[in-house]
């Protein structure tokens, strides 16, 4: 059973899980790509209080990637728990309080909704405080039978709602200057969004419980990513590396992967993910998810190219100029 599977993981989850010959079930609302899975069986529900199609049903695994609240975690993980074996839900690592060091594992503080300090909590935080509760409200139904996974950033083909790693992709193909935010040995995590499905299901057939972090192993970077998105492009284009104090004085507040100020950051990118590859997790070349993402965009309806987060063409060679100016 899969509490979604219309989004962007979603899909790659079922075709992962198909492709292992599972059978599958998913519950949505029948919003998002109702279309998608004409042979499958999609119950129609919500999470916000309509989950009576789950009643008397059993399944082996319930695989969790829609949840943001705990309390919709707690309804349908207690209503499902009688008839299943596993649960696992799809959490992030939003829920790591402190990235001011490398190596920021499954042990290390989180936010929580119980924090004094809550009420001071940025969006970004409150969210990672959610999470951790939803994870939470999944252990306490299915006490020692719950895995969640604390995603980075998922990337790949199918990345509608996010469009963060399109954002290098587009810009390679576009070629010329090309602003890279920061210096060229920031590190760099995220996930191809084939990976983590492939690996969820690992989990839900080997019964891997715990909590996990699932991103790449560290030792990525800033430059290796957008070098990767240059290779795929293959058009010509250079870096003219910008400094991030620089942007930050422009009120530039979003690049994708670039952080801003690694003051307090110096373990982004870097968080230890051994505990999830000593249980299976696997990751692809990064240069395969760069020709894949590439692929995938150029298919995509130019409208739809047109969408993405990040800095506007225009802005770029605004700030581009400013800095070759300031340097001269
Ligand atoms: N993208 C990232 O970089 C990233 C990073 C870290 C963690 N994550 C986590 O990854 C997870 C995967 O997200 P995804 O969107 O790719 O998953 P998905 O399973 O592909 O898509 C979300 C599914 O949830 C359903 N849904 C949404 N609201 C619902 C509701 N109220 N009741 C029932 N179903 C509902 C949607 O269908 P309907 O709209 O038809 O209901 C859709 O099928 C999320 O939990 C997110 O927190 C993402």
């Amino acid at each position: 059973m899969i509490l979604g599977g219309t989004g962007f993981l979603g899909p790659h989850l079922v075709q992962a899980a198909l492709e292992k010959g599972h059978n599958l079930t998913l519950f949505n609302r029948g919003k998002s790509g109702p279309n998608l899975f004409p042979d499958l069986e999609t119950l129609k529900g919500d999470r916000a209080g309509k989950l009576e199609v789950l009643q008397g049903r059993k399944w082996d695994v319930v695989i969790d990637t829609s949840a943001f609240f705990a309390v919709h975690v707690k309804n349908s993980a207690e209503l499902l728990a009688p008839n299943a074996d596993h649960y696992i839900f799809v959490s992030s690592v939003a829920v790591y309080k402190d990235l001011s060091k490398p190596d920021v594992d499954e042990n290390s503080p989180v936010y929580r909704m119980d924090d004094e300090e809550f009420s001071s909590y940025s969006p970004f935080q409150a969210y990672g405080a959610s999470k951790h509760a939803c994870e939470m409200a999944a252990e306490a139904a299915f006490p020692g039978k719950t895995t969640s996974i604390r995603s980075d950033t998922i990337v790949g083909p199918g990345d509608h709602a996010h469009f963060r790693y399109p954002y290098w992709t587009r810009r390679a193909t576009q070629g010329g200057e090309i602003l890279a935010p920061g210096k060229p040995s920031d590190p760099v995590q995220y996930i191809d969004v084939r990976d983590l499905a492939q690996w969820i299901i690992y989990c839900a057939e080997n019964s891997v419980y715990g909590t996990y972090t699932a991103t790449s192993v560290p030792g990525y970077n800033m430059e290796l990513m957008i070098e990767d998105c240059q290779v795929a492009a293959d058009t010509a284009s250079s870096l003219v590396w910008v400094d991030s104090a620089f942007l930050r004085a422009q009120e530039v507040v979003d690049i994708p992967f670039w952080v801003p100020s690694r003051e307090n950051a110096s373990g982004a990118g870097l968080l230890s993910v051994e505990k999830a590859r000593q249980h299976g997790l696997r990751e692809r070349p990064k240069l395969q998810t760069a020709i894949d993402v590439l692929e995938w965009y150029l298919e995509l309806p130019p409208k739809k190219q047109n969408f993405v987060v990040g800095i506007s063409p225009e802005r770029e060679a605004q700030l581009l100029q400013a800095w070759n100016s300031r340097q001269s």
